[in-house]
Order: C-alpha cells, then structure tokens, then sequence
C-alpha cells in the first residue's frame, strides 16, 4: 500500500499515527482514539502539527522522542536500546531502511520498521501492530552484524501519551494481597517499576497506567502499558523537561545476560499498551483480544476443587476419596490433588524435583484416587512445582550442578527451596520425561503449575551467566511440548498465589490462581485489579474456609460465594466438616455459578466507582441484554442508610428488570423492608445508570446479587 511519510494504523477502535517523515526512526504522534479516515494530506497536517520548536538553550535541532529514543538524535530522556562492545559502540543511529505495512480490509494495521545503523553494525526489525480488539502491541528484534560480541543491557518499546495525562497508576503487591493499586502525580521525571524476581513477582505493577487526574473505571481518559513477560521486566513513565510524556515496557536484563554473538538477534517480549475511557475500557480491549485467541478456553470452565486448604499435605486415599464424593455431590466438575502427592514430600522441606508418586503415601499409584474421581463424572487434576528443588531431594543430591546461583555459594533459600536452570538441555530432558510419564500413565485433565519463590543470583553453575531471559523461554517451551504431547491439557499459571500474572505465561497456560488468599474481602481488590489484564473466566477464584486460613477473619458463605461467582469457580475447603444443610447452601452457590457462567464468562465486566465501604461489579451480555451485579458491604457506610449506588455499562434505552437471585437484603433490627427487594422493578439502563437504586441496609461482609434482564 502506498502512503505518505505518515502512517496511520486503525482497528478496533484505535488509532496509531505514526510519523516517518524526516526523523532516524519514526516517531508515534498519536495512539489512541480512532481517528477516522485520513487522507495523505490530512495526515502530514497532524504531524506537522505535532512537530516541536527549537528551543533556546537547547540543541540545535528539536527533540524527537522516536520508537527507539537514542542520544543521536538528540534524545536526553531514558534511551531505547543500551548496549555496547566491551565498553565501545554505546551510542546508536538506528535509522528506517524500510517498511513493511500489514493491511486489512483497506487499512493499515501494522507496519514493521526495518532499522540499521552500519557504524555500530546493528540491525534492528520494530514491529507495531493495532490488534483488532483495539489493543497497540511492539516489539524489537535486534541482530549484531559484526564479528565481535554486543551485549545488550536495555530495549524496551515507547507509548507516547496524549496530553492530559498527569496521574499515574499501578499495582504493587506482596504474598497474600497482589496488585494493590498506589496512585502519584504525573510530574516531570522518570516512575520507574522494575522486577527482579526471576518471575513477575507479588509486587509486580501488572499495568502501568496514565490518566487525567482522578480517573477511575467508569471514566477518565487513560492509557496504560504491560510487558508479555515472565521474567524481569521494567515499566516506566517519564514526563521530560521538553514536554515529552509516555510509558516504556520491556524485559530487565542482568549484566551480560543478552550477548549477541556474530549474527545472533535479541527479540524483546510483547510491550502491550491499551487505552479508554475509563479503566474498564482498557480492561475490554484485553479481555477482547484474549478471547479472540484461537486457544482461548471456550468449552465451560469446570468448577474446581483444590485440596490444599482442605487437608494441606495430610494426604491419603481414603480421606481424599471421601472429599472427591462430596466435592462431586456439591457439583464439583475437577478434583484437583495439591502438593504433597510425590516422592519424600512430608512437609515444604524435601522432595521438590523427585517428581515420582510416593509410594508410602500413594502405595498403589494415583490410580485408586483417579477411579474415584472419574467414577464421581469429575476430571483429575496435579499439582506441580518443575521448576523447583528442595536440597533434600534425590535430584539435587544427583545434580548439584542444576541449581541455578549467582556465585559459587547457592543463594538464600526461598521456602527451603531453590530454583533449576531450566537453561540446560539436561534439565529440559528431565522435566519432560517426568511430566509426560505422568500425563502418560495417569488421566491428567490439568496440571497446577506451581512456582513459590523469588529468584536471587539466577546464573548458570557453567558459566556463571545470568539465566532469566533462557529459563523463561525454556519454561514456554516446556509447557509448549507438554500441550502438544497432551492435546487437551489445561494448566494453571500458581507462583505462590499471584506472583505470575503476565500475558507470556497465558499464551501457554489457561487460567492463573490470582491469589492464595480466599479472603473474600481482599479478593474483591485483588479480582478487580487483576481484572484490568484477564477477563473473569482466566482467574481462578474458590469458596475458602469459614475462618479464612491467610486472615483468621470469619466469613459468611453468602460473601465468599458472591465474590468468587465471576471467576473460574472452586471450592478450598474441606467439605467432610460439612453438614447436609451446609453441604447443600455450597452447591446452591455451584448452581448459580454454573447458571450464569456463559454470561459471566463471555460478557463485559463492569466495575462501578463506589466509596470504599461499597463495592458494586458485575458482568453486562455482549448485546446488553443481561447483566449480573453484585452490591458487596465491605465496611459499614458513614450514612445510614447508605444512599443510593449506580448500575453503569447498561445500554441506556432498554428497560431492565431488576431481581435479587442471592443474598440477602434482611438487615438489622429496626429496618423497615426495601422498597424495590419487595418485587421486581423495571428501570432503563439510564435510569439504573444515572439515578440508581438504594442500597440495601447490610451488614458488613454481606452482599446480594442482582440478575437485570431485558425483553425489548
Ligand atoms: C502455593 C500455592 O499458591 C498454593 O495454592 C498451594 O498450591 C501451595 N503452594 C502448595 O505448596
């Protein structure tokens, strides 16, 4: 296709507007809104109008913050690429050779940019695509043409921000409380998150976003940034003195961990960057292009027990079989058997890498408790940790060397454990024999893939070179060649709870656990902000214990069911304590789960801007004809009653029917009966949206959930 020296890329509602006119390499004038179409004539005007001047005291020529910002074309802000020859070549001139546009339907959706720059013999091929969910997606592959190595220290990819943005968002974290969300100004400078856990991590920002001040997931304009990683990676945003504003996404590299050898290339993971109004527009564009994935799990998702929290490592046929028939009885579709199924695996200390049945516990195999299981009509699931070894396992006894270090001590243990070098053709060879005469021999329908600690010093015994950047690719083949040997095979993405959240890892797992708290308070932020990337049907979200393990707070079933119901359901509990009766109020939550499951797992998620003593979320249908809300009392409200909350993401014309399907409305003494809980009420999607419906008076840790539904 012919165009100007100014592209513009459209889909999905998004425009990217790319300016190649006259700079070394082309720099992003627009990306977000679509702007319609756009002659040749109509875009040089909007580049040109984006051009910056000349300033006094500055350089000579105006500052152009292109897709690879470098100091030679007057770049004083955080560079694109750094890297170097033995401490030569630092300084780079990539500029376009060439450039190929993807088109579709008559439009152009993705350009890559041949770069080269003969001085410091690098080549380097930018490809940026708009995805068809509106998503705006780079990455860079840079190949060293000369003989002499070139170690490669930073490439990370470029988001200019409109203008407007002066409020930052992200999500830090820890072991029980992921992505919790921290906010600042927007200023000039650099907010830099990295991570240096050899996974993601807890603390991990999932995304990290700008936006004019105040925004919130209803509304405000926002942008934001991720990196497909599963690895070390940084986030940035940077505001310069010369009014520059925009995100920065790529891998983190250790020292010497990239080094291209004579014609060896470096291709940077995914930067994925999203736009809206409002965070949950951001949010849809994810959810959209995951579920436009050909692998996306389409077939329902089966309601899942996990025997963790229900008897920990205290395992045995009998006890399990008797937990499988009542997790069947409730309506349990998988039985997923947890750590503690494999060779010397007593408690968290020994056993990790002998990943052979115990026959001590498991004297005849895994056989007996899978008959049981299958006979009950549910799949069979397996907890798994490859990537780890306890020193009081007969592999690290036979291998030392596999164990990943940074010097020749081995680092600090992180729950007595330490991490493989996956890197090692060895390594691979092993963990694939074991996981596939696992898969082989038994009737695995699901592996949850564990992961429970940071890496520190992650090199290799060999030569002492870091390994992140290998072990992670050698993780995604891993769990490639396993899919393949076992079409059908779901796993889960575990890493203590939700220290593993990235779209890298989901393009080869199904599902993540989003937290090992079952906390139902804490789960209502952590489902949201997690929310922002996957869409309900990829997060695993259970039933916990009454007495919650990770809080000690005791919980009615009513919240801990209402707040899982959205997600990949499940059960954490040990349902032999329970009664008929508390055995039948836990599958009536199953069925209603199950009931609306399509529309929960296809739909759009709506998440309403509340005071924090209320919490209002749901699912609307794709043709807003349905929706399924909950109203959560997380404390109680300063006013009482608490006034009214709103319904958005409704379509405003249609007339819906409200009815409370669950929960309860019945408060305390001295209330008089709700109004609209008396009987089913019909408002517009408008009205729902704009003048709302009064809150039911509940009692902290209480909610309902309301089913609208639509004739016309
Ligand atoms: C951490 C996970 O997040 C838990 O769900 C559980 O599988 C334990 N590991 C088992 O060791």
């Amino acid at each position: 296709m012919q165009h100007s020296g100014v592209l513009h890329l459209r889909n999905g509602g998004t425009s990217v507007v790319l300016d190649a006119r006259d700079t070394p390499l082309p720099a992003i004038i627009w990306w977000g809104e679509d702007l319609g179409d756009l002659t040749d004539a109509e875009l040089d005007d909007l580049a040109t109008a984006a051009r910056p001047q000349r300033v006094s005291g500055g350089i000579d020529e105006p500052v152009a913050l292109t897709l690879v910002p470098q100091e030679s074309s007057g770049w004083f802000g955080t560079p694109g690429l750094v890297g170097h020859r033995g401490g030569r070549g630092f300084s780079t001139r990539l500029e376009t050779r060439d450039l190929d546009v993807t088109v579709h339907d008559g439009q152009i959706t993705g350009v890559v940019v041949h770069a080269g720059d003969d001085e410091a013999a690098l080549a380097a091929d930018l490809e940026l695509e708009v995805t068809s969910a509106g998503l705006f997606r780079q990455r860079a592959t840079l190949t060293n043409l000369a003989d002499d190595e070139y170690a490669v220290h930073a490439l990370t990819l470029t988001f200019p921000l409109p203008a407007g943005a002066d409020e930052l968002g992200d999500t830090t974290g820890r072991h029980l409380r992921e992505r919790s969300p921290q906010r600042r100004a927007f200023t000039v400078g650099t907010h830099l998150r990295e991570s240096r856990r050899g996974r993601p991590g807890s603390d991990a920002s999932l995304l990290l976003v700008a936006g004019r001040q105040g925004f919130g997931f209803e509304r405000g304009l926002v942008h934001g940034v991720h990196v497909a990683w599963s690895g070390n990676h940084r986030l940035l945003a940077e505001r310069t003195p010369t009014s520059e504003a925009f995100l920065s996404a790529g891998e983190l590299l250790a020292p010497g961990e990239v080094t291209l050898g004579a014609g060896e290339s470096y291709r940077t993971a995914w930067a994925i960057g999203s736009w809206g109004d409002g965070l949950d527009e951001l949010a849809h564009r994810f959810h959209d292009d995951l579920r436009a994935r050909p692998h996306h799990p389409r077939r329902p998702r089966p309601v899942t027990l996990n025997t963790w929290e229900a008897v920990y490592f205290d395992q045995s046929l009998e006890r399990l079989s008797a937990l499988a028939e009542r997790a069947a009885a409730v309506g349990v579709e998988r039985f997923v058997l947890d750590d503690g199924w494999f060779r010397g695996r007593r408690d968290d200390t020994a056993g990790l890498g002998d990943w052979y049945v115990d026959e001590t516990v498991w004297p005849d195999g895994l056989g007996p408790l899978i008959d049981v299981v299958r006979g009950l009509g549910m799949e069979f699931g397996l907890w798994v940790e490859p990537e780890m070894v306890n020193l009081d396992s007969d592999l690290a006894r036979a291998h030392p060397d596999w164990i990943l270090r940074g010097r020749s001590e081995l680092p600090v243990p992180g729950r007595q454990q330490h991490v493989l070098d996956l890197s090692r053709p060895d390594v691979q060879a092993y963990l694939l024999e074991r996981l596939d005469a696992l898969l082989t021999e038994y009737d695995i329908a699901y592996l949850k893939w564990d992961h429970n600690r940071d890496l520190l010093e992650p090199g290799s015994a060999d030569d002492g070179r870091a390994r992140v950047h290998e072990t992670v690719q050698a993780l995604y083949a891993l769990l490639a060649e396993l899919k393949a040997r076992h079409p059908g095979l779901e796993i889960e993405s575990c890493a203590s709870g939700g220290a593993r959240v990235d779209l890298g890892i989901l393009e080869h797992t199904d599902r993540v656990w989003t937290s090992d708290t079952l906390d139902p308070i804490e789960r209502l932020q952590i489902q949201r902000w997690t929310g922002l990337l996957l869409p309900p049907e990829l997060m695993g979200a259970h039933l916990t214990t009454p007495t919650v393990h990770s809080t000690g707070r005791t919980v009615a079933l009513d919240l801990s069911a209402g707040v899982a119901l959205p997600g990949h359901y499940g059960i954490e509990w040990d349902l032999t304590t329970l009664d008929d009766a508390g055995l039948a109020d836990v599958g009536a939550w199953v069925s209603l789960h199950k009931r609306y499951r399509d529309l929960l797992h296809s739909g759009v998620v709506m998440n309403a801007d509340t005071d924090p003593s209320s919490d209002v979320r749901g699912v609307v249908s794709r043709r807003r004809d349905r929706a399924l809300v909950t109203y959560t009392q997380v404390t109680t409200s300063v006013t009482y009653p608490p006034g009214r909350f709103t319904v958005p993401g409704l379509d405003p014309e249609r007339r819906y029917t409200v009815r409370i399907v669950a929960g309860s409305v019945t408060g305390g003494p001295g209330q008089s009966p709700l109004g609209w809980a008396q009987r089913p009420i019909t408002l517009t999607g408008r009205q729902l949206g704009h003048v709302g419906l009064q809150a039911p008076v509940l009692y902290p840790g209480r909610l309902v959930v309301l089913e609208l539904t639509s004739q016309s």
